[in-house]
């Protein structure tokens, strides 16, 4: 026998480069606690079919569990020979178990093993990354109701729009999180499958209830169709999606907090703890966070594009070609392992000028809308309404003053329908106070909609919670 998974047909061993190119214990060795677990379920298929006999089996299960504390305690570890995680697991059960041990391929395949540990390890990696996003939007939501009526500029076509509450501000990006989370939840159902038990891609002439092996990993359901069960990775470009989407949702989170801090719009300043320096201009203090969040999100795009295009015409079932699919999904879920907790402190404490934001609110004729809405409430043709009151902005704007700084002189001039009744709307409280359509800006109704939020954010919190509290061992960890 030789130290790899095949070689009786072989007159020679591989060629070193061959090995080299082939070898991916560097990337896959982070199933190793997911190919232990689906290794204990297959011994229980092949004892129900008489292959391993009742003493044999408790040889294996503490061989495996006596592996899966080695491999926690960092002391399991690949051989440089090593082909890939599933010739450790399985030498190291030679190792242990003996002739046990080397009865356990029995009606299994790399293919459906790795498939198999693929699915675990996402799921697993989907709850620590749903818990690190319902931070982040706990993070956003606290800010947010902490400002629920502090007056904000509005924007659209990032010219000043209307003005809006901060809260309100805010919370918006709190809805695009929930959608990523349910986007997480959605693609949670179609990932937990089990492929084991499809082997090479036939079927197992073994596996008489591969739903029973899918339940003891934690998998409601089985494979419908073997070859499917090995070919398909659906369940990583869908994953890389979503976390592509919620990577471009990062970024303008990022784009808005580089916008809020810089000196031009002054609306936040960044804690020192959670913010940069210049290595040349002592003055500087830099929003890296949020430019990492902002920029790593190309990635997360990239990720996803590298394994659509890996699958595309790709024949048949298991192709080598899908073991290029671990690099880029890795990739991203580490990404954003390490963008979110910053992501989320740098926002935790931010610290908005509310003086600043309260002065923006009005400035750039952004009442204006007030008054043409005014007019159209005592019956004045919205359009004809829009037009006196851009006539207002425009003698406001040659006069270089505010809308409220005309006299009635001026306002009657320009037309008799500008009484000081009508002008007296423009204010920031008026306009904040009559958006009162759920899921307006009135203070009243952003506080709603920041509580219904915060209801949802600990739903979510809570599901993925009770599932990992249902599942395995093997399928809670990150299994890094
Ligand atoms: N390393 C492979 C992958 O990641 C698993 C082994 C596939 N099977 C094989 N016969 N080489 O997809």
């Amino acid at each position: 026998m030789t130290d790899r998974l095949w070689g009786g047909r072989f007159g020679s061993g591989p060629s070193p480069e061959l090995a080299a190119l082939s070898r991916s214990t560097d990337v896959d060795w982070r199933l190793a606690e997911q190919d232990i677990a689906q290794t204990a379920a297959h011994v229980g298929v092949l004892a129900q079919v008489g292959l391993l006999q009742p003493d044999e089996v408790v040889l294996l299960t503490t061989a495996l569990s006596d592996m899966t504390a080695e491999l926690r305690a960092g002391t399991l570890r690949p051989q440089p020979q090593d082909e890939d995680v599933h010739t450790v697991i399985e030498r190291e059960l030679i190792a242990r178990a003996g002739t046990a041990g080397a009865r356990v391929r029995a009606g299994r395949s790399r293919n459906d093993q790795v498939a198999t540990d693929l699915r675990l390890h996402c799921l697993a990696a989907a709850a620590a990354l749903a818990g690190l996003m319902c931070d982040l939007a706990t993070a956003l939501l606290d800010q947010a109701e902490a400002a629920a009526a502090v007056p904000a500029p509005g924007f659209t076509h990032l010219q000043r729009a209307q003005p809006v509450t901060l809260g309100h501000e805010l919370g918006k990006h709190v809805h695009a999180v929930l959608r990523d989370l349910d986007r997480l939840a959605d693609w949670r159902v179609r990932c937990a499958v089990s492929p084991l038990g499809a082997g090479a891609l036939a079927g197992s002439p073994f596996a008489v209830n591969p739903g029973q092996a899918a339940a003891q990993l934690g998998l409601p359901v089985a494979f419908a169709n073997s070859i499917d069960a090995v070919s398909d990775r659906d369940f990583v470009a869908e994953l890389l999606f979503v976390c592509a989407l919620h990577g471009i949702h990062l970024s303008r989170i990022g784009e808005e907090i580089t916008l809020w801090c810089s000196a031009e719009f002054g609306y936040a300043r960044l804690d020192d703890a959670w913010s940069t320096g210049s290595s040349i201009m002592p003055q500087k203090k830099n929003p890296d966070i949020a430019e990492l969040a902002r920029g790593r999100s190309a990635r997360l795009v990239g990720n996803l594009t590298t394994v659509l295009v890996l699958l595309k015409a790709l024949p048949f079932g298991y192709n080598r070609d899908l073991q290029e699919d671990k690099p880029p999904l890795f990739d991203t879920l580490d990404t954003l392992q390490l963008t979110l907790p910053a992501l989320t402190g740098c926002i935790r404490t931010l610290a908005f000028d509310v003086e600043r934001l309260m002065a923006a609110a009005p400035a750039g004729h952004s009442l204006a809308t007030e008054i043409a809405d005014e007019l159209a409430r005592s019956g004045v043709p919205f359009a004809q309404a829009h037009e006196i009151s851009g006539r207002l902005v425009a003698a406001a704007e040659a006069r270089g003053v505010s809308l409220s700084a005309l006299s009635a002189e001026e306002c009657e001039a320009i037309s008799p329908l500008l009484s000081p009744a009508v002008m007296a709307v423009a204010t920031v409280e008026t306009a904040l106070a009559r958006r009162t359509v759920p899921g307006g800006t009135a203070p009243q109704r952003v506080a709603e909609q920041l509580s219904a939020a915060r209801t949802q954010v600990a739903s979510r919190r809570a599901a993925w919670q009770d599932l990992m509290a249902a599942a395995p061992p093997s399928g809670r960890g990150q299994g890094r």
